[in-house]
C-alpha cells in the first residue's frame, strides 16, 4: 500500500507489521555496522519518517552511498515505536532510488539562516521551516476561498493589465517592444488593486471577492513590502463600514481557526523555533472581539508617548508601522480596526463622512505585523465622487465607467483588501515578507 507520512500519523497504531510504501526525499543518511538510517520527508506533513535498513539487506550498500536530497521509494514493514521520539519507523525491505543527489546538495543537515535560504529559493521549500510556511500559505488560501464561498460570494478575476489607478501608489508601466505608440491605446500598468473592477461585480452579484497577484513599484525596502504580492479584495453591496469590519473580522478568525486545525504539526514547529507565543496568541485572537477605534482617538492616545517614536505624531499624519504596532501591541493588546481617517491621506473612492474632514475608512492593525487590512465604505454619491476625483487631481474621463456605477442603481457598498503575505506572516510568526512567498520580488531582487 502506497501511503504518506501524514496518513501514517493519522493511523499508524493499526498498521503494525503491515507493508507500506513511502515516496520522498532523504533528509539525512547515517550508517553503522549493523544498520543504516534514512530520515525521509515526503512533503505531506512537516514530520519525517525514519527508514531502518538492516546490514544484511541487499540495498544496504546503495543506501550507505546515498547523498542527502536523493529521491527514494521505500517499501517496508511499519513498526510502532511508542518509546522513541518518533512514534513509528519503517523496517525497510526494498529501496528504489528514483533520483540520486549530488554530494554538494546545499541543504545539509544543519540549521541554515533564512538569509542563506533566500539565495536558494528553488530548494528552500524542502527546508523544515518552509515546509511549515508554504503549507500554511496554501491552507490560508483555501480558507479564504472557503469563507467567501460559504457566504455565496462570486470569485472575480480582475485584470492584471489595467489603465486605471485606485490607490495612487506607484505602478509598474507596461510597454511593448519597438512600440512607438501605446500598445493598448493609452498608458497601461500592472494592477495595484482589483477593487474598482470588483465594484462592478458587487453591483451585480451583491457579494464578490478577488484573489490575485498585485504589483506596487514603491521603492520601500521594508520587511513588510513586496513589489509583487497577493491581495484578496471582497466587495459588498448594501453594506456600510460596520458590515465591512464584521466581514473582515470573520475572515481573519476563520483563517486562524482553519490553520490551527489543519496544520497542528507545522504550528508546533513554528511555536518551537520561530515564536514561542504563537499558538497561544492566535488561539486568543480567534475568540477575541477586535477593537474598533477612531483615528482621532488613536492620535490622542499616541500624543503622550510621542517621544518614543521616530516619526512625529499629529492629527492628519499617515500612521507609520511603529505607531500601528504601538496601538495594537501596547494600548489594545489585540487586533484593532482604526476608523474614520483624515480624507487627505486616503484614496479618492472612500466615502466622505458628515464632518467633511474624514472618510469612512477602516484599517485592521495586528500585533507584530501592523496593517493587515485596508478597507472602506465607498463613495456611492455621484456628485461627491466627482468632487473627490477632481480634488485628487485625477481625470474624471478616466473614471467614466466607475462613475456610471453611481448612476445606475447605486448602493451603499464597502470592501477591503487583505495582503496574503501579511496574513501568512501573522499566522506563522515569520518576520520578513520575503519568507512568506515562494519567489519574493522586492527592489533589486534579481
Ligand atoms: O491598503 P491598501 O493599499 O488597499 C487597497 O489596495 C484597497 N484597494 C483595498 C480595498 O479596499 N479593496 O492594501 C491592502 C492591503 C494592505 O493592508 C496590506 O496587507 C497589503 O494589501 N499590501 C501589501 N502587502 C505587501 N506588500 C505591499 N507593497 C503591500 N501593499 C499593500
Amino acid at each position: 500500500m502506497t501511503t504518506t507520512i501524514k496518513a501514517l500519523y493519522g493511523g499508524h497504531e493499526k498498521l503494525e507489521g503491515q507493508t507500506v510504501t513511502l515516496k520522498g526525499w532523504a533528509r539525512s543518511v547515517r550508517d553503522g555496522k549493523a544498520f543504516a538510517f534514512v530520515e525521509l520527508s515526503d512533503g505531506s506533513v512537516i514530520k519525517t519518517c525514519q527508514l531502518v535498513i538492516d546490514g544484511n539487506n541487499p540495498c544496504f550498500e546503495t543506501v550507505r552511498r546515498l547523498n542527502i536530497g536523493a529521491a527514494l521509494i521505500a517499501t517496508g514493514r511499519l513498526v510502532n515505536t511508542p518509546e522513541a521520539r518518533q512514534p513509528f519507523e519503517l523496517a525497510v525491505e526494498s529501496i528504489e532510488v528514483e533520483g540520486p543527489s549530488h554530494p554538494d546538495y546545499p541543504l545539509q543537515k544543519k540549521r541554515h539562516t533564512l538569509e542563506y535560504l533566500r539565495t536558494i529559493s528553488h530548494l528552500r521549500p524542502r527546508a523544515n521551516i518552509f515546509q511549515a510556511v508554504f503549507r500554511i500559505r496554501g491552507e490560508v488560501s483555501f480558507a479564504i476561498h472557503d469563507y467567501f464561498h460559504s457566504l455565496g460570494f462570486v470569485y472575480a478575476h480582475t485584470p492584471v493589465i489595467t489603465g486605471s489607478d485606485a490607490e495612487g501608489a506607484p505602478m509598474f508601466k507596461i510597454s511593448a517592444p519597438d512600440s512607438k505608440t501605446d500598445f493598448f491605446g493609452k498608458p497601461a500598468n500592472l494592477s495595484g488593486s482589483g477593487q474598482l473592477e470588483a465594484e462592478t461585480f458587487a453591483q451585480a452579484f451583491g457579494g464578490t471577492y478577488t484573489f490575485g497577484p498585485t504589483f506596487r513599484a514603491e521603492n520601500s525596502n521594508t520587511p513588510r513590502h513586496a513589489s509583487e504580492f497577493w491581495m484578496i479584495e471582497p466587495e459588498m453591496a448594501f453594506c456600510d463600514l460596520a458590515g465591512d469590519m464584521d466581514n473582515a473580522e470573520g475572515l481573519v478568525k476563520h483563517i486562524i481557526r482553519h490553520v490551527l486545525k489543519t496544520c497542528p504539526f507545522e504550528m508546533e514547529f513554528l511555536n518551537q523555533f520561530v515564536d514561542s507565543t504563537l499558538i497561544e496568541r492566535l488561539s486568543a485572537v480567534a475568540d477575541a472581539e477586535f477593537e474598533r477605534m477612531e483615528y482621532t482617538r488613536a492620535i490622542e492616545l499616541l500624543e503622550p508617548v510621542k517621544n518614543s517614536f521616530e516619526y512625529p505624531v499629529k492629527w492628519g499624519m499617515d500612521l507609520q508601522t511603529e505607531h500601528e504596532r504601538y496601538i495594537c501591541e501596547e494600548i489594545c493588546k489585540k487586533p484593532v480596526f482604526l476608523i474614520n481617517y483624515p480624507k487627505e491621506i486616503k484614496a479618492f473612492y472612500m466615502r466622505l463622512n458628515d464632518d467633511g474632514k474624514t472618510v469612512a475608512a477602516a484599517d485592521l492593525l495586528v500585533p507584530y505585523v501592523g496593517e493587515l487590512i485596508g478597507g472602506s465604505q465607498r463613495e456611492e454619491r455621484y456628485d461627491k465622487l466627482l468632487e473627490r476625483i477632481a480634488e485628487a487631481g485625477l481625470d474624471p474621463g478616466d473614471y467614466g465607467w466607475y462613475l456610471d456605477l453611481r448612476k445606475y442603481g447605486t448602493t451603499r457598498h464597502a470592501g477591503y483588501g487583505l495582503g496574503l503575505e501579511r496574513m501568512v506572516m501573522y499566522v506563522t510568526g515569520i518576520a520578513n515578507i520575503r519568507d512568506s512567498i515562494p519567489f519574493p520580488r522586492t527592489p533589486g531582487c534579481f
